[in-house]
């Protein structure tokens, strides 16, 4: 078995003590601090947030905690508390909500400790879900207080770990499929374990594993696309082959998919080292939807889900580029927004960016997440902060009147009265056949189930905007096994008797 591995690590020696002597291909370009000592460096100054760390227009960037060495995946709770994870602490933290309004959070509490490089989480009926580099753990979890309660329970052992991708990522689907995102052991290499380089996925038990998807050399970031429900997972491209290839990918995720590492690289080339041989690897694989520039190293990212947000970004994605060091001058270190034009095509944009000015790095973008304020958080494990990305106050003035506004119409005027008994009644019954109470009406609600209350949604809806929100729901919302039509009459009926 052909391995670049041990080579790998070699020329990282090599090149710390030589790097202007190497070809470009062995570039090592890390911020160095933090890689030699695995210190963070302290967050970003005040200074800092007004000189060069910069959002789009009518967005601003603030430190929203710091001192969280090693912060990587975020999840908010329903009750606004942010989970971090610091896998090299072993630890999951979470951040109380900024309720003095001062635009920190207001503290913080260990919430769970000595686990085994915890990385990705997820909430899922009742459970915080924590994937492990080995394992996938849970524990009982109460979403609006942020309390753990009973024991930890190990409900997958036995994920391949160790070598160069060791963090897992996980989440749920809205099919309510747990989701596990697991990197290959190496940069280039026949891996040897068919559950490397895959996507795993499972019952929300931990039972029925499955590869779900393969040839994703690393895919950290996942999420579902809710204007289709189409599944796309970031991934980054191998190294060692020049400051501009191959390119980073975003892919979109079907079952049963090969993404073509170690055969293939961007858009189905041949990889110099493993593609000679594997000529019908290299065409079976599917090619990206979206290349990131090379070694820019997506990571987290996430759809926008947000009532409030501005058309512009409602619907995109933000992905986090954690940043190159296989590269001669620095790329990377921003968060993009991914826009889906009508053609399919994808764009890319800028959204926060002034991590990196002038091979100057001062911090790493590492996870994404919207939280209940309408705001953006960022993580950073090189400065181990997280950042807070809010409307500013002049550029959300004008988008409050609208607001307002949206209470007076009513979403169902319009409808001939006969037309809109007839929809709403045929709505209910989908919604006493699909059980929805079970989760809605405290009466009805399962044993064990929290229900989420629905209310006041006509000053939030309209009835497109619900039968959309139906078609691919907020997980762990399942999705709802209706046509259009059914969707729409059941969101008339919402709509009427929730308003
Ligand atoms: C397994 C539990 C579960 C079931 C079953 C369920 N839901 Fe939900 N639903 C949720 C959760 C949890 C949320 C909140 C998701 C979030 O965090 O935004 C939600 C959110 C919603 C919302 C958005 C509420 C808002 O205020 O914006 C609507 C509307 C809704 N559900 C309708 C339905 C309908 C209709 C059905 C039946 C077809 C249904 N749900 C079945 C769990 C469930």
């Amino acid at each position: 078995m052909r391995t670049l591995a041990i080579a790998t690590g070699v020329v990282l020696v090599l090149a710390f003590g030589a790097c202007v002597l190497m070809p470009e291909r062995f570039a090592v370009n890390a911020p160095i601090r933090h890689m030699l000592f695995g210190q963070g460096i302290d967050a970003p100054t005040t200074e800092d947030f007004e000189s060069r760390i910069r959002s789009i227009d009518g967005w601003s960037v603030a430190l929203y905690a710091d001192g969280l060495r090693n912060a990587r995946m975020l999840r908010f709770t329903p009750g606004g508390h942010l989970l971090v994870s610091q896998p090299r602490k072993n630890r999951i933290t979470l951040l109380e909500p900024d309720s003095d309004g001062d635009g920190m959070s207001d503290g913080r509490r260990l919430l769970l400790d000595g686990l085994n490089k915890p990385h990705g989480m997820d909430l899922y009926d009742g459970w915080l879900y924590i994937a492990e580099t080995d394992a996938v753990v849970r524990i009982r979890f109460d979403g609006h207080t942020g309390q753990t309660e009973g024991l930890l329970e190990r409900i997958v052992s036995g994920i391949p770990s160790g070598g160069n991708h060791w963090t897992r990522t996980l989440r749920f689907g809205p099919d309510g499929g747990m989701y596990v995102g697991v990197g290959s052991s190496c940069n280039v290499c026949e891996d040897g374990n068919a559950r490397r380089a895959t996507i795993l996925r499972y019952q929300p038990d931990g039972s029925g594993e499955q590869i779900y998807a393969s040839g994703l050399r690393n895919s950290v970031g996942f999420d579902w696309r809710p204007a289709t429900g189409e599944f796309f997972a970031t991934d980054n491209g191998r190294d060692l082959l020049g400051d501009d290839s191959p390119p980073c990918e975003l892919n979109r995720i079907v079952e049963g998919g090969f993404y073509g590492w170690p055969y293939a690289i961007g858009h189905g080339d041949p990889d110099p080292d493993f593609g000679a041989g594997h000529e019908d690897d290299v065409k079976r694989s599917i090619n990206p939807v979206h290349g990131f520039r090379a070694h820019n190293a997506p990571l987290g990212m996430v759809f926008l889900r947000g009532k409030s947000l501005p058309s512009g970004l409602r619907g995109a994605a933000l992905v986090a580029l954690h940043g190159s060091w296989n590269r001669t001058k620095k790329d990377g270190y921003k968060v993009v927004s991914l826009h889906w034009n009508e053609d399919g095509s994808i764009e890319e944009r800028d959204f926060v960016t002034g991590f990196e000015v002038d091979e100057d790095v001062i911090g790493r973008p590492v996870d994404v997440a919207e939280g209940p304020d309408g705001a953006i958080y960022i993580s950073d494990d090189f400065a181990g902060s997280i950042y807070r990305v809010s409307r500013d106050a002049r550029a959300s003035a004008p988008t409050a009147a609208p607001q307002a506004a949206r209470q007076t119409p009513n979403p169902l005027a319009g409808i001939p009265p006969q037309q809109l008994r007839a929809r709403s009644e045929r709505g209910g019954r989908h919604y006493h056949e699909l059980a929805c109470a079970n989760c809605h009406d405290a009466a009805d609600a399962d044993p064990g189930v929290v229900p989420v209350a629905l209310t006041k949604l006509s000053a939030r809806y309209t009835i497109d905007e619900l039968a959309a929100f139906l078609a691919t729901p907020t997980p762990p919302m399942p999705s709802v096994g209706l046509d259009e039509a059914g969707r729409r009459d059941l969101a008339v009926f919402l709509l009427q008797s929730r308003p």
